[in-house]
């Protein structure tokens, strides 16, 4: 009873019904019992009424009367009422309230379509629960529409995990050694070292591998966002919350949640993700039925967890929680043996997708992506690539094609030889190239403002 009340006073949209019968007294009394229930009424007296409602209100159910007083007997004018409402939207639940002894007339809605059926004169406790099963059908199937999308993005074959530089031979090694066990995982390392794709890499070779990999991307949701994203809601638990919705912690069930970003979570989310990890249970947002997680945690960021702690921009309770086991991605200037091996991969992919007949790199187009440094490492070079495929002109994609900047082509120069110009002038550069010529972000990483950075760029052209 408490929970009925409950849904009354906390939904703020509650659950349409359209009601469509000839007989006032019929419309009137279901009214009165289903507002009593916290829905919200709408009747129509006759088929073009009931059409038209059904059009313009979107009911999420509709109960309707099957004989019209125009045509007792047959209830042909019921049936086609039926079909019409199942095109105007054949997800929406139909119940058909038919008379007293007219069974058959009830097998063929069903067979029309219509979900479940009511006898008159109906019993109250018996109109409430098939309207509760056909919405709670309804929203369940909802759900899981939105979730095999989900899934399907997210079954996307994994691209292979290309290396063979001693480096991360070695890190792959011990990365499968640490996939078999069920301990969480922190990924580090600089933006675009494969952090995504090693964590792909390790569930798949995890006793999980048969459970779902869900990913969610802390650094780009909004911060009122983030609780229901992880641990989902309740239906009614605020203004948008229709029906009910679970969150990623409950969608990674007898899989693997990884948590990308983790350093960008605001103080107050990660006391709920702390509370979550060490409870090993959730509560959806607007309920206090606590839910029992079953997921093994994984989690990257590429920033310097240990300075955002001394800061105090990041707890460290939920630090040493997520770090079980850090597995650092070196940076691809620190492996310039792999350099040669992905630009193939990249640049095989880029002609197969782009339909060109290039032969490949010239040796001295490899010995320049060798010698490059890479501050945006794998994601950089693969863009490289496929810009170098797309503009080729001739057989063999030559140095110009690559367009490096001449800055980063050599290793990066030794600070203190510098002056402070040309410090500044270096560092601008980089920043320009790193976001592929987007001066917001560059002045961003610079820390200065975007109108700042063109007047250092009139400066350095004059
Ligand atoms: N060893 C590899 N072999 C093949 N492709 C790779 C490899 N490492 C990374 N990539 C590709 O490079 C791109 C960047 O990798 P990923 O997104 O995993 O990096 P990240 O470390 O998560 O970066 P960020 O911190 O910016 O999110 C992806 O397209 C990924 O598939
Ligand atoms: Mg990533």
């Amino acid at each position: 009873m408490s929970d009925r009340s409950n849904r009354k006073s906390l939904d703020p949209n509650p659950p349409s019904v359209l009601i469509a019968d000839d007989q006032a007294d019929v419309r009137e009394s279901l009214r009165l019992l289903l507002e009593a229930e916290g829905y919200a009424v709408i009747t129509a007296a006759s088929p073009e009424e009931t059409v038209v409602q059904a059009r313009t209100r979107h009911p999420e159910i509709v109960i309707l009367d099957l004989n019209y007083r125009t045509d007792t007997t047959s209830g042909g004018e019921g049936l086609e009422l039926l079909s019409r409402l199942r095109t105007l939207d054949p997800d929406r639940p139909l119940i058909v309230l038919t008379g007293w002894g007219t069974a058959p007339l009830a097998i063929e809605a069903l067979k029309r379509g219509a979900q479940d059926f009511l006898e008159k004169p109906w019993d109250n406790a018996r109109v409430l629960t098939v309207l509760k099963n056909q919405l709670a059908l309804r929203h369940s199937r909802d759900e899981y529409q939105r979730l095999s999308a989900e899934n399907r993005a997210l079954a996307e074959p994994v691209s292979a995990l290309i290396c063979r530089s001693p480096l991360m031979l070695e890190i792959l090694r011990e990365a499968e050694r640490v996939a078999a066990a069920n301990a969480t995982v922190l990924l580090t390392g600089e933006s675009g070292t494969g952090k995504g794709l090693l964590a792909r890499w390790m569930h798949e070779r995890s006793l999980r591998k048969a459970g779902p990999f869900i990913r969610v991307n802390l650094g780009g949701l909004v911060e009122s966002l983030i609780e229901n994203e992880l641990f989902g809601h309740v239906r009614g638990a605020f203004t948008d919350a229709r029906s009910e919705r679970i969150g990623r912690f409950e969608l990674a069930s007898r899989g693997t949640l990884f948590l990308d970003e983790i350093a960008n979570l605001s103080l107050a989310s990660q006391a709920s993700l702390l509370h979550a990890l060490e409870e090993g249970q959730i509560e959806r947002v607007g309920s206090a039925d606590p839910v029992a997680i079953d997921v093994r945690i994984m989690a990257a960021t590429n920033a310097d967890m240990r300075t955002n702690i001394a800061q105090g921009r990041f707890r460290a309770d939920l630090f040493y929680r997520l770090n079980t086991i850090e597995i650092r991605l070196p940076p691809l200037r620190e492996r310039c043996e792999d350099i040669g091996l992905l630009a193939n991969h990249f640049f095989k992919d880029a002609i197969h997708r782009h339909g060109k007949s290039v032969s490949g790199l010239s040796p001295s187009a490899l010995q320049a992506l060798e010698r490059y440094d890479w501050p945006g490492n794998i994601r950089e070079l693969a863009h490289v690539i496929e810009r170098a495929v797309l503009l080729a002109g001739g057989e063999w994609i030559g140095v110009s094609d690559l367009r490096l900047a001449p800055e980063a082509s050599a290793r990066a120069p030794e600070i203190e030889n510098l002056t402070l110009e040309q410090a500044e002038r270096y560092l601008v550069h980089r920043a320009l190239e790193r976001f592929r010529g987007d001066s917001d972000q560059a002045a961003r990483q610079l820390g200065v403002s975007r109108s700042a950075l063109y007047r250092r760029l009139a400066k350095y052209r004059q």
